[in-house]
């Protein structure tokens, strides 16, 4: 017996398993009911009485020595287990969903491209601005309704206030003040005007700017750039028509429109019925304007123009609440996955 416990140490060292089911065949072959270690205790009640002390804690040592090897080994093999699933490379990836391009952004950097073709490079300018740059330069009188606290966020007070700019024309005063003619620029941007939010007016917004200034720039110039710009955002076949208006910075202004492209000018609900779409404000740079930033007047000319960002991409895809570009709703964002 003494010889049997010996021989069943030793293998028991060497015992190995390859998965669970081993490892149970193992418990049993060694600690189930007719297991060589519960036959080895049946033998033990025929042993002599001075034999049963020694064989009696070689016999124990050996139950324990089984039951702690078979569970290293259930162990091991629940470990091993663990690190194959992490690292079955048979398995499918996890999809990863792929996000989009803001439809602000897609058309933000389409006007941008037109314009690129044109000669223009992008500039940029503060989001939080002084009072000079978004109204003073630009040819604002002190008492203009523009600076009124109802449509300016202020941040300071006093001669010349720290505000939000409330368009991306102060862009223009940054790049005149820095630069020499020839100018070509093109200035997107987030804009700020306190105002209620609703389907169609948002107290956050995006314009492109553009500008131009060198010798002899004409309103010719201006209309031909309007127009180019026009049929490559709308397609070949759209109208435009310039309105007379009013700018401080501008003289003389205007406004453009374009024919409307979804009922191509008989008359619809976006339109109005009239057949015609507001796109943007423009003229020749005033003078003043010029001088505020130390360009010669008399040596120079130029035209600037704005438009709202949001209002190109309602009449591109006719979405007529503004609170979903805000909103990130991915259900609305997902449906311009093909307009990138
Ligand atoms: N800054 C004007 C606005 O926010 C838009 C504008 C009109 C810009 C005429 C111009 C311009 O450069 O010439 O309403």
């Amino acid at each position: 017996m003494r010889n049997k416990i010996e021989q069943l140490l030793s293998e028991i060292e060497h015992l190995a398993a390859k998965n669970k089911e081993e490892v149970e065949a193992i418990r049993v072959q060694l600690l189930g009911k007719k297991g060589s270690i519960t036959m080895l205790f049946e033998d033990f009640k025929q042993v002599t009485a001075e034999e049963k002390r020694e064989l009696g804690q070689k016999l124990n040592q050996l139950k324990v020595r089984a039951g702690e090897y078979i569970n290293r080994l259930r162990e091991q093999i629940e470990a091993q287990s663990e690190t194959v699933t992490s690292l079955d490379t048979s398995m499918p990836g996890q999809p990863r969903p792929l996000g989009t391009r803001h439809p602000l952004s897609i058309v933000r950097n389409e006007i941008i491209d037109i314009f690129k073709h044109l000669g223009y490079t992008v500039a940029e300018g503060p989001e939080v601005e002084d009072d000079y740059h978004v109204f003073g330069a630009l040819n604002f009188p002190p008492e203009h309704p523009a600076r009124d606290m109802q449509d300016t966020f202020f941040v300071t007070t006093g001669d010349n206030p720290i505000i939000l700019r409330t368009h991306t024309s102060s862009v223009q005063v940054r790049a005149m003040e820095s630069q020499k003619p020839p100018i070509r620029i093109i200035c997107p941007g987030r804009v700020f005007r306190n105002e209620a939010i609703s389907a169609r007016a948002h107290c956050i917004f995006h314009q492109i700017e553009g500008l131009y200034i060198d010798e002899n720039v004409s309103f010719a110039d201006m209309k031909q750039s309007i127009l180019y710009f026009a049929r490559e955002m709308f397609g070949a076949d759209v109208q435009t028509r310039l309105r007379p208006s009013y700018f401080p910075f501008t003289e003389p202004s205007g406004e453009v429109d374009v024919s409307c492209n979804i009922c191509k000018g008989k008359g619809c609900n976006v339109c109005k019925h009239t057949g015609w779409l507001e796109i943007m404000g423009c003229g020749m740079v005033d003078p003043n304007v010029l001088e505020a930033s130390g360009i010669d007047s008399k040596k120079y000319t130029g035209f600037a123009f704005g438009m709202g960002i949001e209002r190109i991409a309602m009449l591109k895809w006719q979405v007529k609440d503004l609170r979903h570009y805000f909103e990130n709703d991915v259900r609305f964002l997902n449906q311009f996955k093909t307009a990138m």
